[in-house]
């Protein structure tokens, strides 16, 4: 296959689409494959087969976390400083899960439909009747970051600029949200920072100021729940509070909008759909949302590292070697799912990987994600009762979130 490698890895090709012809090919053809990276990285072997990334989820005495989560190399300084519950295996991962899954639990997050419905009912009735908006700057962005100040005690008036430091460590390879592109500017004096960008320090510092106030004055929110100590008495450290502080704004934000983003996209062109939502009982609206996030596939992979030398699929991974798990290939894999590339709403089974998978790291906020896609989805089609896009949309440049950053949209009002 003629420079794949290049294909999968550059950043820019993503500002075009996904390269799902590659990916395909790739499945079908070298399914364990080494993958030079073009910027003196040391390469890594992608696994684009459903059933690999299955398996190395699993293993994790073989593919371990704890060397980094994403495609760079990072030195042990680095991965150290940088430490998230991410890049954490057994049992420090579990102990730290432990302590910080609470408010993320299925029940808790039932708990939350009436303030996920009331706040997108306000992000709509902020639209004040406009017929015609940037749905992601308007609605998608909206509706997460209120749920994250709502869940976290913040007030109305920090969260736009506290998603917007989010959007400059996320967007760190796309001009348009940071200074520091990491492929394109020197950014080595941040190595130690959480996607090597000075943005960090500032999250660090209003973490650690909301911190403060809450041990002054405990409030009823996640952050003041993170300071009490478990049932068995164990409580997290402040390096260990504020890099989780901004691993959910981080997490948390993007992520969920440009899932929604990937829900307008698919009404806008498939107006039936759009106008069969209101007649769509619970389980089939479920349905459709877990299409939406299999069909997304936003977080595109996830890495991990080889603990001892094993052999995959006749391929002999060396202790060391960096593994990318693609989820967003193994979403499309014609051997998991009947035809992949068709978007079913009523899809049944759907196991797809957009949140990983059921191991160790499954995404801690896929409950609170999926819950503000269904009611966001919901509220629009009582309020809409067409959408129909409006100009040309943009792409996020980036091999990591596959996320359309400007998405025009003409509505009308019911
Ligand atoms: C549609 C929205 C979302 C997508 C597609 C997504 C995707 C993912 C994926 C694929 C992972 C697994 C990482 C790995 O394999 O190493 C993950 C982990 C995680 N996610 Fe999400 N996420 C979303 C929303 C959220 C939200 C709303 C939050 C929090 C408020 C969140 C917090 C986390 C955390 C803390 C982890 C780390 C879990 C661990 O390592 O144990 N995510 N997410």
């Amino acid at each position: 296959m003629e420079n794949f490698a290049a294909t999968i890895t550059s950043h820019d090709t993503y500002v075009e689409g996904i390269p799902h012809e590659t990916f395909r090919e790739l499945r079908a053809t070298n399914p364990v494959a080494w993958t030079n990276e073009p910027d003196g990285g040391r390469g890594f072997w992608s696994l684009t087969k459903y059933e690999d990334v299955l398996y190395a989820s699993r293993h994790t005495e073989l593919f371990s976390s704890r060397m980094g989560i994403r495609m760079e190399d990072m030195d042990e300084e680095e991965t150290e400083a940088r430490r998230t519950l991410m890049e954490m295996d057994s049992p420090e991962h579990t102990r730290l899960r432990r302590l910080v899954s609470r408010p993320f639990t299925p029940r808790a997050v039932h708990g939350y439909e009436d303030s996920v419905r009331e706040l997108a009912r306000e992000v709509l009735d902020n639209l004040n009747g406009a017929n015609e908006f940037d749905f992601v700057k308007s609605v998608a962005r909206e509706l997460p970051m209120k749920m994250l100040g709502r869940l976290l005690g913040l007030p109305d008036e920090d969260l736009d600029w506290l998603v917007s430091r989010g959007d400059a460590l996320i967007g760190n390879t796309d001009p348009e949200f940071t200074d520091y592109v990491v492929d394109q500017t020197d950014t080595s004096a941040y190595r130690l920072l959480p996607f090597r960008s000075p943005v960090a320090l500032e999250l660090f510092e209003y973490a650690q100021q909301a911190l403060e106030q809450r041990r002054i004055t405990p409030t009823h929110d996640v952050l003041s729940a993170l300071l009490e100590p478990n049932s068995e008495g164990d409580r997290l450290d402040d390096p260990t509070l504020k890099n989780f502080f901004t691993l959910m704004v981080a997490a948390g934000n993007d992520t969920t909008r440009y899932s929604m983003v990937a829900g307008m996209q698919a009404f806008i062109e498939r107006p039936e759909l759009f106008a069969r939502l209101p007649l769509m009982d619970d389980a089939e609206r479920k349905a459709l949302v877990d299409e939406v996030l299999r069909w997304s596939s936003t977080t595109m992979h996830f890495r991990r590292t080889v603990v001892e030398d094993t052999e995959l699929r006749g391929q002999q991974l060396k202790k060391g070697d960096k593994v990318v798990l693609w989820y967003v290939s193994a979403n499309f894999d014609e051997d998991q799912f009947n035809d992949p590339f068709t978007f079913q709403p009523d899809r049944t089974p759907n196991d797809h990987v957009a949140f990983g998978l059921h191991s160790a790291h499954l995404c801690l906020g896929a409950h609170l994600a999926r819950l503000e896609l269904r009611v966001m989805f919901e509220e629009m089609a009582k309020a809409w009762s067409s959408v129909e896009g409006n100009g040309p949309s943009e792409r996020f440049r980036s091999n990591f979130i596959n996320g359309i950053k400007k998405l025009p949209v003409k509505v009308t009002w019911r």
